[in-house]
């Protein structure tokens, strides 16, 4: 159970999900009320591949007495270029969230992971990314994996992109989170934010039909999304119409992460006129083709 971790600091050797507490190496202020946590875990650094997620949880206390789940934003390496750092980013809302905030280099916190299926690796010309939110925390590993400045995970993943983009929205300005970043990486960023502040004034999916419109070869594009549920369904139905294909990391509530719970499922269709079952998002997601989930089931249609 989460709250038995016994699992050394630095378990170097496991191929297995990695068990324990770990150290936090950095805990800084990207945005509004957004951080960027840094954790000395070697063994997740070597298995994680971009849109895997670990579970965190603060020890020595019961409140909040479940973890929560967070995306890979990164894998970093140490100096002999051995994968040693994860990173994960996240927003201020709630127990868990306001008690990351407080983390000093050095405290510790209990991880599990790396857990979920991740993004596959293809081979595309046009590399989509849809973020709303804290959405675009499954991103910046995945941009650096597509345009080959980085290798993620223990297998032999072949993943590239000519072109990466980023569409990016939120409420407001100061809550925009890792820009430069993603900048940096080469990829091209379209921010779009609801109050106008930066950017598009509107949605981001506004941006994602904008651009879809320009593709004129849609079967080597790929857009993947992460965000608000109402946003992915909506990213969702352009990409159909476009006929481009598209990637959902849904982010379903997840109490353990490892399959026992079932408090993660989704509505899922084998084929498109099979009728919907549900699946645990946290072992078969949280990435899904967006074909093969029952949109109408996750946000409706007036949604
Ligand atoms: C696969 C996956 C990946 C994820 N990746 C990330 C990530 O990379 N970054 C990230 O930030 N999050 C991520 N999440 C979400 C994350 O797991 C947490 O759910 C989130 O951080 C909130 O946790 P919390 O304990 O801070 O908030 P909670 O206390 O659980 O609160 C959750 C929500 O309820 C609201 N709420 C809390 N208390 C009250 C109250 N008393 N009254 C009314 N409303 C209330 C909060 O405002 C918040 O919106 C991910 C989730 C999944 C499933
Ligand atoms: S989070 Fe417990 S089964 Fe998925």
């Amino acid at each position: 159970m989460p709250g038995q971790a016994t699992a050394s600091v630095a378990d170097d050797t496991a191929s297995a999900p990695f068990f324990g507490q770990v150290r936090v190496v950095d805990n800084r202020l990207l945005a509004q009320d957004t951080f960027l946590l840094r954790l000395d875990a070697p063994t997740v650094a070597r298995l994680a591949v971009p849109g895997q997620f670990f579970m965190v949880r603060m020890p020595a206390t019961a409140d909040p007495l479940l973890g929560r789940a967070f995306a890979l934003w990164d894998a970093l390496r140490d100096l002999s270029g051995q994968p040693r750092y994860v990173e994960l980013g996240y927003l201020v809302v709630g127990k868990m969230t306001r008690a990351m905030r407080r983390l000093r280099p050095g405290d510790l916190v209990e991880i599990w992971g790396p857990l979920g299926n991740g993004f596959p690796a293809l081979e595309v010309d046009h590399l989509v990314m849809v973020a709303g939110g804290i959405g675009q925390t499954p991103f910046p590993a995945l941009a650096r994996e597509y345009l080959g400045q980085n290798r993620y995970g223990t297998g032999q993943r072949s993943a590239r992109a000519a072109r990466v983009t980023l569409c990016y929205g939120t409420r407001t300005a100061s809550l925009l989170a890792g820009v430069d970043q993603f900048r940096r990486l080469g990829v091209e960023v379209r921010i779009s934010t609801d109050d106008g502040s930066a950017g598009h004034p509107g949605r981001v999916t506004e941006l994602l039909q904008q651009l879809l419109q320009q593709v004129s070869h849609p079967e080597t594009a790929l857009v993947v999304c992460c965000g608000p549920e109402p946003m992915m369904v909506q990213a969702a139905r352009i990409a159909r119409q476009h006929r481009v294909r598209c990637l959902l990391s849904l982010e379903a509530p997840m109490a353990c992460g490892i399959g026992v719970c079932c408090s993660c499922v989704v509505p899922v269709k084998k084929t498109p006129d099979a009728p919907w079952d549900y699946c645990r998002s946290c072992l078969q997601g949280p990435v899904f083709d967006a074909e093969e989930l029952e949109l109408s089931q996750l946000v409706p249609e007036s949604g």
